[in-house]
Protein backbone atom coordinates (compact mmCIF):
# COMPACT_ATOMS: atom_id res chain seq x y z
CA UNK A 1 0.00 0.00 0.00
CA UNK A 2 1.02 3.73 -1.02
CA UNK A 3 0.62 6.91 -0.21
CA UNK A 4 1.21 10.08 -2.57
CA UNK A 5 1.51 12.85 0.07
CA UNK A 6 4.50 14.53 -1.26
CA UNK A 7 6.12 14.45 -4.56
CA UNK A 8 9.07 12.11 -2.88
CA UNK A 9 7.23 9.44 -1.97
CA UNK A 10 7.67 7.70 -5.59
CA UNK A 11 10.83 6.69 -6.13
CA UNK A 12 12.55 8.27 -9.32
CA UNK A 13 12.34 5.16 -11.62
CA UNK A 14 8.62 5.24 -10.26
CA UNK A 15 8.30 8.84 -11.18
CA UNK A 16 9.42 8.31 -14.39
CA UNK A 17 7.35 5.35 -15.28
CA UNK A 18 4.06 7.37 -14.14
CA UNK A 19 5.36 9.97 -16.52
CA UNK A 20 5.61 7.63 -19.37
CA UNK A 21 2.39 5.92 -18.84
CA UNK A 22 0.63 9.58 -18.12
CA UNK A 23 2.18 10.02 -22.62
CA UNK A 24 0.59 7.00 -23.01
CA UNK A 25 -2.82 7.52 -21.59
CA UNK A 26 -2.81 10.91 -22.74
CA UNK A 27 -2.27 9.28 -26.51
CA UNK A 28 -5.52 6.36 -25.82
CA UNK A 29 -7.38 8.82 -25.07
CA UNK A 30 -7.10 11.19 -27.71
CA UNK A 31 -7.77 8.09 -29.63
CA UNK A 32 -10.94 7.26 -27.82
CA UNK A 33 -9.34 4.19 -26.43
CA UNK A 34 -9.91 4.58 -21.94
CA UNK A 35 -8.78 1.05 -19.89
CA UNK A 36 -11.20 0.10 -17.11
CA UNK A 37 -8.74 -0.59 -14.12
CA UNK A 38 -11.31 1.33 -12.04
CA UNK A 39 -14.40 -1.04 -12.77
CA UNK A 40 -16.29 -1.67 -9.72
CA UNK A 41 -14.01 0.88 -7.59
CA UNK A 42 -14.71 4.13 -5.87
CA UNK A 43 -12.45 7.24 -5.06
CA UNK A 44 -13.24 9.39 -2.50
CA UNK A 45 -12.61 12.60 -3.28
CA UNK A 46 -11.88 15.31 -0.04
CA UNK A 47 -11.66 19.12 -0.27
CA UNK A 48 -11.41 21.61 2.43
CA UNK A 49 -10.43 24.08 -0.23
CA UNK A 50 -11.73 25.43 -3.21
CA UNK A 51 -10.27 23.54 -6.86
CA UNK A 52 -11.42 23.59 -10.24
CA UNK A 53 -8.43 21.80 -11.81
CA UNK A 54 -7.80 19.01 -9.08
CA UNK A 55 -11.65 18.40 -8.32
CA UNK A 56 -12.38 17.99 -11.78
CA UNK A 57 -9.41 16.12 -13.30
CA UNK A 58 -9.57 13.61 -10.68
CA UNK A 59 -12.95 13.20 -11.05
CA UNK A 60 -12.91 12.86 -14.86
CA UNK A 61 -9.66 10.40 -14.55
CA UNK A 62 -11.54 7.93 -12.15
CA UNK A 63 -14.61 7.61 -13.75
CA UNK A 64 -12.89 7.81 -17.54
CA UNK A 65 -10.84 4.75 -15.93
CA UNK A 66 -14.24 3.20 -15.21
CA UNK A 67 -14.36 3.80 -11.36
CA UNK A 68 -17.12 5.69 -9.56
CA UNK A 69 -16.07 9.25 -7.29
CA UNK A 70 -17.99 10.31 -4.48
CA UNK A 71 -17.15 13.97 -3.13
CA UNK A 72 -16.85 15.10 0.28
CA UNK A 73 -15.80 18.98 1.66
CA UNK A 74 -14.87 21.03 4.70
CA UNK A 75 -18.66 22.07 4.90
CA UNK A 76 -20.29 18.69 4.50
CA UNK A 77 -17.90 16.91 6.82
CA UNK A 78 -16.84 17.42 10.67
CA UNK A 79 -13.53 16.95 9.99
CA UNK A 80 -11.21 18.81 12.50
CA UNK A 81 -14.50 20.04 14.05
CA UNK A 82 -15.57 16.91 15.96
CA UNK A 83 -14.23 14.07 13.85
CA UNK A 84 -10.26 12.96 13.81
CA UNK A 85 -8.88 12.84 10.51
CA UNK A 86 -7.97 9.43 11.57
CA UNK A 87 -11.18 8.20 12.25
CA UNK A 88 -12.92 9.25 9.17
CA UNK A 89 -10.35 7.95 6.60
CA UNK A 90 -10.37 4.71 8.44
CA UNK A 91 -14.16 5.03 7.92
CA UNK A 92 -13.46 5.60 4.22
CA UNK A 93 -11.49 2.92 4.01
CA UNK A 94 -13.98 0.45 4.36
CA UNK A 95 -16.02 1.99 2.06
CA UNK A 96 -13.70 3.06 -1.37
CA UNK A 97 -10.26 2.44 -2.66
CA UNK A 98 -8.38 5.70 -2.53
CA UNK A 99 -8.68 8.73 -1.06
CA UNK A 100 -7.96 12.08 -2.76
CA UNK A 101 -8.05 14.96 0.08
CA UNK A 102 -7.20 18.83 -0.45
CA UNK A 103 -6.38 20.00 3.33
CA UNK A 104 -4.89 23.32 5.01
CA UNK A 105 -2.41 21.50 7.31
CA UNK A 106 0.24 18.73 5.55
CA UNK A 107 -0.13 16.45 8.82
CA UNK A 108 -3.68 16.23 8.71
CA UNK A 109 -2.98 13.91 5.41
CA UNK A 110 -0.44 12.08 7.41
CA UNK A 111 -3.05 11.51 10.21
CA UNK A 112 -5.36 10.54 7.42
CA UNK A 113 -2.84 8.00 5.80
CA UNK A 114 -2.12 6.48 8.78
CA UNK A 115 -5.40 4.76 9.54
CA UNK A 116 -7.15 4.96 6.30
CA UNK A 117 -5.82 1.60 5.14
CA UNK A 118 -6.43 2.50 1.05
CA UNK A 119 -4.23 4.74 -0.78
CA UNK A 120 -4.05 8.88 0.70
CA UNK A 121 -3.16 11.22 -1.91
CA UNK A 122 -2.59 14.86 -1.54
CA UNK A 123 -4.83 17.08 -3.98
CA UNK A 124 -2.63 20.20 -2.36
CA UNK A 125 -1.71 21.37 1.08
CA UNK A 126 -0.51 24.57 2.41
CA UNK A 127 3.20 23.00 2.17
CA UNK A 128 2.91 21.07 -0.78
CA UNK A 129 1.08 20.23 -4.45
CA UNK A 130 2.75 16.87 -5.65
CA UNK A 131 -0.11 15.86 -8.28
CA UNK A 132 0.49 19.91 -9.77
CA UNK A 133 4.20 18.87 -9.53
CA UNK A 134 3.41 15.64 -11.75
CA UNK A 135 1.89 17.25 -14.48
CA UNK A 136 4.54 19.91 -14.77
CA UNK A 137 6.63 17.38 -15.21
CA UNK A 138 4.76 15.43 -18.11
CA UNK A 139 4.54 19.27 -19.50
CA UNK A 140 8.34 19.84 -19.63
CA UNK A 141 8.94 17.11 -21.34
CA UNK A 142 6.29 17.39 -24.09
CA UNK A 143 8.24 20.52 -24.51
CA UNK A 144 11.76 19.84 -24.47
CA UNK A 145 11.61 15.90 -24.92
CA UNK A 146 13.89 15.82 -21.64
CA UNK A 147 13.69 17.46 -18.07
CA UNK A 148 17.66 16.41 -17.27
CA UNK A 149 19.93 19.26 -17.46
CA UNK A 150 17.30 22.00 -18.51
CA UNK A 151 16.62 25.22 -16.16
CA UNK A 152 13.47 26.13 -14.24
CA UNK A 153 13.10 29.31 -12.85
CA UNK A 154 10.50 29.94 -10.16
CA UNK A 155 9.30 33.39 -9.36
CA UNK A 156 7.17 34.47 -6.66
CA UNK A 157 6.30 32.79 -3.04
CA UNK A 158 8.49 29.99 -2.52
CA UNK A 159 4.68 28.52 -1.28
CA UNK A 160 3.53 25.15 -1.99
CA UNK A 161 3.68 24.59 -5.76
CA UNK A 162 7.12 26.22 -6.02
CA UNK A 163 8.18 23.27 -3.06
CA UNK A 164 6.58 20.60 -4.80
CA UNK A 165 7.85 20.96 -8.39
CA UNK A 166 10.60 22.53 -7.40
CA UNK A 167 11.82 19.53 -5.68
CA UNK A 168 10.59 17.02 -7.93
CA UNK A 169 12.11 19.07 -10.86
CA UNK A 170 15.66 18.92 -8.95
CA UNK A 171 14.92 15.27 -8.19
CA UNK A 172 14.72 14.55 -12.01
CA UNK A 173 17.76 16.37 -12.59
CA UNK A 174 16.79 20.16 -13.13
CA UNK A 175 18.43 22.67 -12.02
CA UNK A 176 16.25 24.98 -10.21
CA UNK A 177 16.16 28.65 -9.25
CA UNK A 178 13.39 30.22 -6.74
CA UNK A 179 12.90 34.07 -6.39
CA UNK A 180 11.19 35.67 -4.16
CA UNK A 181 11.06 38.79 -1.66
CA UNK A 182 13.22 38.27 1.61
CA UNK A 183 10.63 36.01 4.38
CA UNK A 184 8.73 34.86 1.25
CA UNK A 185 11.04 31.84 -0.27
CA UNK A 186 11.22 28.30 0.51
CA UNK A 187 11.27 26.95 4.26
CA UNK A 188 15.01 25.57 4.81
CA UNK A 189 13.64 22.23 5.31
CA UNK A 190 12.88 21.96 1.58
CA UNK A 191 16.00 23.19 0.22
CA UNK A 192 17.46 20.18 2.45
CA UNK A 193 15.60 17.96 1.22
CA UNK A 194 17.38 18.48 -1.80
CA UNK A 195 20.62 18.03 -0.87
CA UNK A 196 22.22 15.23 -3.00
CA UNK A 197 19.80 15.91 -5.96
CA UNK A 198 21.25 15.70 -9.06
CA UNK A 199 19.32 19.27 -9.67
CA UNK A 200 20.13 21.96 -7.76
CA UNK A 201 17.36 24.07 -5.42
CA UNK A 202 18.14 27.54 -4.56
CA UNK A 203 16.76 29.90 -3.11
CA UNK A 204 17.41 33.97 -4.59
CA UNK A 205 15.99 36.96 -4.12
CA UNK A 206 16.27 39.41 -7.51
CA UNK A 207 14.05 37.61 -10.39
CA UNK A 208 16.32 38.84 -13.23
CA UNK A 209 19.11 36.61 -11.61
CA UNK A 210 16.87 33.38 -11.91
CA UNK A 211 14.92 34.11 -14.98
CA UNK A 212 18.54 34.39 -17.02
CA UNK A 213 19.00 31.66 -19.91
CA UNK A 214 16.08 29.81 -18.06
CA UNK A 215 14.13 27.07 -19.64
CA UNK A 216 10.95 27.38 -17.64
CA UNK A 217 9.30 30.42 -16.50
CA UNK A 218 7.15 29.34 -13.42
CA UNK A 219 4.43 31.46 -11.57
CA UNK A 220 1.95 31.29 -9.06
CA UNK A 221 -0.40 33.77 -7.22
CA UNK A 222 0.85 36.18 -5.27
CA UNK A 223 -1.80 35.07 -2.42
CA UNK A 224 -2.74 31.51 -1.77
CA UNK A 225 -6.24 29.95 -0.84
CA UNK A 226 -6.29 30.96 3.10
CA UNK A 227 -3.59 33.70 2.71
CA UNK A 228 -6.57 35.97 1.62
CA UNK A 229 -6.31 38.32 4.65
CA UNK A 230 -2.78 39.12 3.90
CA UNK A 231 -3.55 40.68 0.06
CA UNK A 232 -2.96 43.89 0.06
CA UNK A 233 0.58 43.79 2.14
CA UNK A 234 1.13 40.84 -0.58
CA UNK A 235 0.65 42.66 -2.96
CA UNK A 236 2.68 45.52 -2.01
CA UNK A 237 5.74 43.16 -1.06
CA UNK A 238 5.03 40.83 -4.72
CA UNK A 239 5.07 43.85 -7.06
CA UNK A 240 8.17 42.83 -9.27
CA UNK A 241 7.84 39.04 -8.95
CA UNK A 242 6.00 38.86 -12.06
CA UNK A 243 6.37 37.24 -15.33
CA UNK A 244 6.21 39.67 -18.47
CA UNK A 245 8.00 40.02 -21.75
CA UNK A 246 10.75 41.33 -20.07
CA UNK A 247 11.35 38.73 -17.79
CA UNK A 248 10.77 36.31 -21.01
CA UNK A 249 13.51 38.37 -23.00
CA UNK A 250 15.96 37.64 -20.37
CA UNK A 251 15.00 34.01 -20.49
CA UNK A 252 16.35 31.27 -22.93
CA UNK A 253 15.44 31.51 -26.56
CA UNK A 254 13.07 28.75 -26.77
CA UNK A 255 11.75 29.18 -22.92
CA UNK A 256 8.23 28.20 -21.94
CA UNK A 257 5.93 29.96 -19.60
CA UNK A 258 4.10 28.07 -16.86
CA UNK A 259 1.55 28.63 -14.09
CA UNK A 260 -0.30 26.18 -12.48
CA UNK A 261 -3.89 27.94 -12.26
CA UNK A 262 -5.77 29.87 -11.39
CA UNK A 263 -3.72 33.01 -12.31
CA UNK A 264 -4.86 36.46 -11.36
CA UNK A 265 -4.39 38.23 -14.51
CA UNK A 266 -1.64 40.86 -14.83
CA UNK A 267 -0.96 40.42 -11.25
CA UNK A 268 1.81 37.45 -11.21
CA UNK A 269 1.61 37.18 -14.77
CA UNK A 270 1.01 39.18 -17.67
CA UNK A 271 -2.43 38.16 -20.17
CA UNK A 272 -0.25 38.37 -23.03
CA UNK A 273 2.46 35.57 -21.63
CA UNK A 274 -0.48 33.36 -20.66
CA UNK A 275 -1.81 33.08 -24.48
CA UNK A 276 1.75 34.20 -26.11
CA UNK A 277 3.95 31.22 -28.01
CA UNK A 278 5.65 30.43 -25.15
CA UNK A 279 2.38 29.19 -22.96
CA UNK A 280 2.49 25.45 -22.10
CA UNK A 281 0.02 26.88 -19.54
CA UNK A 282 -2.65 24.75 -21.24
CA UNK A 283 -1.51 22.17 -22.00
CA UNK A 284 -0.12 22.11 -18.59
CA UNK A 285 -3.76 22.41 -16.95
CA UNK A 286 -4.62 19.06 -19.48
CA UNK A 287 -1.67 17.18 -18.05
CA UNK A 288 -3.38 17.01 -14.38
CA UNK A 289 -5.68 14.74 -16.03
CA UNK A 290 -3.16 12.47 -17.78
CA UNK A 291 -0.24 11.93 -14.98
CA UNK A 292 -3.47 11.82 -12.23
CA UNK A 293 -4.56 9.01 -14.08
CA UNK A 294 -1.03 7.45 -14.41
CA UNK A 295 -0.81 7.90 -10.57
CA UNK A 296 -4.17 6.49 -9.86
CA UNK A 297 -2.92 3.43 -11.83
CA UNK A 298 0.14 2.93 -10.18
CA UNK A 299 -1.07 3.38 -6.40
CA UNK A 300 -3.76 0.69 -7.49
CA UNK A 301 -1.04 -1.51 -8.87
CA UNK A 302 0.35 -1.66 -4.81
CA UNK A 303 -3.42 -2.14 -3.05
N1 LIG B 1 -3.73 24.03 -10.09
C1 LIG B 1 -4.72 23.62 -9.28
O1 LIG B 1 -4.55 22.79 -8.40
O2 LIG B 1 -5.92 24.20 -9.53
P1 LIG B 1 -7.22 24.08 -8.63
O3 LIG B 1 -6.95 24.80 -7.33
O4 LIG B 1 -8.31 24.73 -9.44
O5 LIG B 1 -7.49 22.63 -8.37
N1 LIG C 1 -0.41 28.29 -4.22
C1 LIG C 1 -1.79 28.17 -4.65
C2 LIG C 1 -1.93 27.04 -5.62
C3 LIG C 1 -3.29 26.82 -6.18
C4 LIG C 1 -3.37 25.64 -7.09
C5 LIG C 1 -2.67 27.97 -3.43
O1 LIG C 1 -2.28 27.20 -2.54
O2 LIG C 1 -3.75 28.57 -3.37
Amino acid sequence: MRNYLTELDLSVDETRRVLELAALLKGERAHGRYRTDLANRHVALYFEKPSVRTRVSFSVAVRELGGHVVELSGSNTKVGKGEDPRDFARVLGRYVSMLVARVFDQATLDDMAKDAGIPVINALSDARHPCQALADMQTIVERFGRIEGLRLAFVGEGNNVAASTGLLAAQLGMDVVVASPKGYGLPAEILSLADGFPGRLRQVIDVAEAVEDAHVLYTDTWISMGQEAEAAERRAVFGAYRLDQSALRRAGRDAIVMHCLPAVRDEEIATELMFGAASAIWDQAENRLHAQKALLLTLLDYL
